[in-house]
């Protein structure tokens, strides 16, 4: 599994701070930046991983600003992309769950890194549920097709 993940300034110390537990986890991880703290436009890092994942590039997508609120809002623009802003554990089980979610978003100024690891762990280790969510899956897909 090839994880994707990026980060404006806001979500910058948080994404080294996922980046390095995967990496140890021995999973593949892409960065698409940002690399230093600099303030930077968020739709640019939603875009990059957004396309990445949609393209197959890579498997699942991070995303990591402020809020989270940009970085979603950003690639669910994109077609394919499901896109979960998710600060708290149960959002991000019923995100991979229930919604098949295959970018999560998170906020670096709203919580903290054990949080934040632990919404990392569930997301990746959740299965989609499949059933009754594929015929919502796929009316969310006619929306993006109108
Ligand atoms: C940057 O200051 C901030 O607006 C951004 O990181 C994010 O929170 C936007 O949704």
């Amino acid at each position: 599994m090839k994880i994707v993940i990026g980060s404006d300034h806001g979500g910058f110390e948080l994404k080294e701070t996922i980046s390095e537990y995967l990496l140890k986890k021995g999973l593949e991880i892409q960065d698409v930046g940002v690399f230093v703290p600099d303030s930077v436009d968020y739709p640019d890092y939603a875009k990059k991983v957004g396309v990445a994942i949609a393209s197959g590039e890579g498997d699942l997508g991070i995303l990591i600003c402020g809020t989270g609120i940009g970085m979603s809002i950003s690639a669910n623009k994109i077609d394919g992309i499901r896109c979960a802003l998710c600060n708290d554990v149960y959002s991000a089980k019923m995100a991979k769950g229930h919604n098949d979610a295959n970018v999560i978003a998170l906020g670096g100024r709203v919580i903290g890194k054990g949080v934040a690891l632990m919404i990392i762990d569930t997301f990746l280790n959740t299965n989609f549920e499949g059933g009754r969510h594929n015929t919502r899956l796929g009316k969310i897909k006619d929306i993006e097709e109108r």
